[in-house]
């Protein structure tokens, strides 16, 4: 592809060094190529001919091989003899950003789709569980009753946000770099993408879009970390919540009796892994003088990996959820400590008249003595009581992610 100007043969070392491991942008590279055919027939430097076998042979392409440099001059040398025209007007630099866009659009629609998927499952399992109680906690200490379905729910919540934040990359990737060629375009005078980008030499050096999806990839995975967290919790026998579905739970080695929590420890072992990918990506863009530097190669790895632990995460966590057995019994017993509804008999006294912070000590008070009655109208106040109404929470939850 430049063997005009670098006279001998790169030696092996050296080309084994700069390979890039770009095989998975292989339908994206073609996507992007194949417009790039068309605005090279409407300015005449392809014919229709040509086009028609650009457009032919870029079907058939399947795979790229040892002794291509990456997986833009794979295409180019697989386009043949036609090939040898189809980079007028475009870099690799244009090429690979093209490319990459198209690649974590793509991404990003995934990561909703196994979002949507996850969310329907918890929605359901909210639905089912509205007025299951459990109590909720600060500091991992007992603290107020609420039920499984509002504690459900607040993990629908964060990958309600997630959903925006892979929303947002997706708009970030959406302009076209075409057109940029090298840094600063070409004398062609090719057609302008409808989406183009303003700027030649941004087109080039800009990687926003990717940092964007893997600092939504990243928060994500804190989400799933959290989530994982009190999956291991509450399935222990110590907390005796739930019980892990077989289809989602594995066995030990050795002691025949177990049943471990491997995918809810993975996803919250893969927290780590998705930070390290944006703080590492991050770190590479850094300083790097504009416009393209052979160090974005870097950008693409991160990305590929992080779209396969996503779907990977989010698929096997849903069917976690799907069949975790709550055990009813276990969490209305943890619930109906009536110490739980402190809160509420301090919060009874205010609408007597009390000052909270009397109030706050008259029970405190009786806690520690032992003389400690939950006042009769709040016994049974879960809830709606406060002010949560989860019927009506499930109900909205459904409409946000049908
Ligand atoms: N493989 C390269 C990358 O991923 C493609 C661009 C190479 N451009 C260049 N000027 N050497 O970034």
């Amino acid at each position: 592809m430049w063997s005009g100007r670098v006279g001998g043969e790169l030696a092996s070392a050296v080309w084994d060094f700069l390979r890039g491991d770009d095989a998975e942008l292989l339908p994206y590279d073609l996507q992007a190529t194949l417009v790039h055919a068309q605005r090279l027939y409407a300015v005449g430097i392809l014919d229709a001919s040509e086009l028609a076998e650009v457009e032919e042979k870029l079907t058939a392409i399947e795979g790229i091989d040892e002794s291509d440099e990456d997986v833009h001059s794979s295409i180019e040398r697989q386009l043949g003899e036609v090939g040898r025209k189809i980079h007028a007007g475009r870099s690799r630099n244009d090429q690979v950003a093209a490319a990459f866009r198209l690649y974590v659009a793509d991404a990003c629609a995934d990561a909703d789709a196994a979002l949507t998927a996850f969310a329907g499952v918890l929605i359901a399992r909210a639905t089912e569980n509205a007025t299951t109680p459990m109590p909720g906690y600060t500091h991992l200490q007992r603290a107020q009753p609420v039920t499984v379905g509002h504690h459900l729910l607040a993990w629908v919540e964060m990958l309600g946000r997630d959903r925006a934040r892979f929303a947002f990359a997706a708009a970030q990737a959406e302009p076209s770099p075409l057109g940029a060629a090298a840094l600063a375009g070409s004398t062609l005078g090719l057609p302008a993408p409808r989406n183009a980008m303003r700027n030649t030499i941004d087109a080039v050096a800009d990687r926003d879009f990717a940092l964007d999806y893997l600092y939504a990839a990243a928060t994500l995975f804190v989400h799933l970390s959290r989530i994982g967290e009190e999956l291991v919790l509450w399935t222990t026998s110590e907390f005796g919540f739930a019980r892990l579905p077989e289809e989602a739970s594995t066995g030990s080695s050795i002691m025949p009796q177990k049943l471990n929590p491997d995918v809810a420890e993975l996803a919250r072992g893969k927290a780590g892994t998705a930070i390290g990918r944006l703080t590492g990506l991050l770190a590479t863009v850094k300083s790097l003088p504009l416009a393209y530097d052979r160090d974005l190669q870097e950008d693409k790895p991160p990305v590929f990996a992080a779209r396969r632990d996503v779907a990977g995460a989010l698929g096997a966590l849903t069917v976690l959820v799907a069949g975790l057995e709550l055990d009813a019994g276990r969490l209305a017993a943890a619930a109906s400590d009536p110490l739980l509804l402190a809160t509420d008999a301090a919060e009874a006294l205010v609408a007597e008249g009390v000052p909270f912070r009397d109030a706050h000590e008259q029970v405190a008070a009786s806690v520690r003595d032992g003389s400690f009655t939950p006042p009769e109208q709040v016994t049974d106040c879960y809830l709606l009581g406060r002010g949560i109404d989860v019927a009506a929470a499930v109900g909205a939850a459904k409409e946000r992610w049908s």
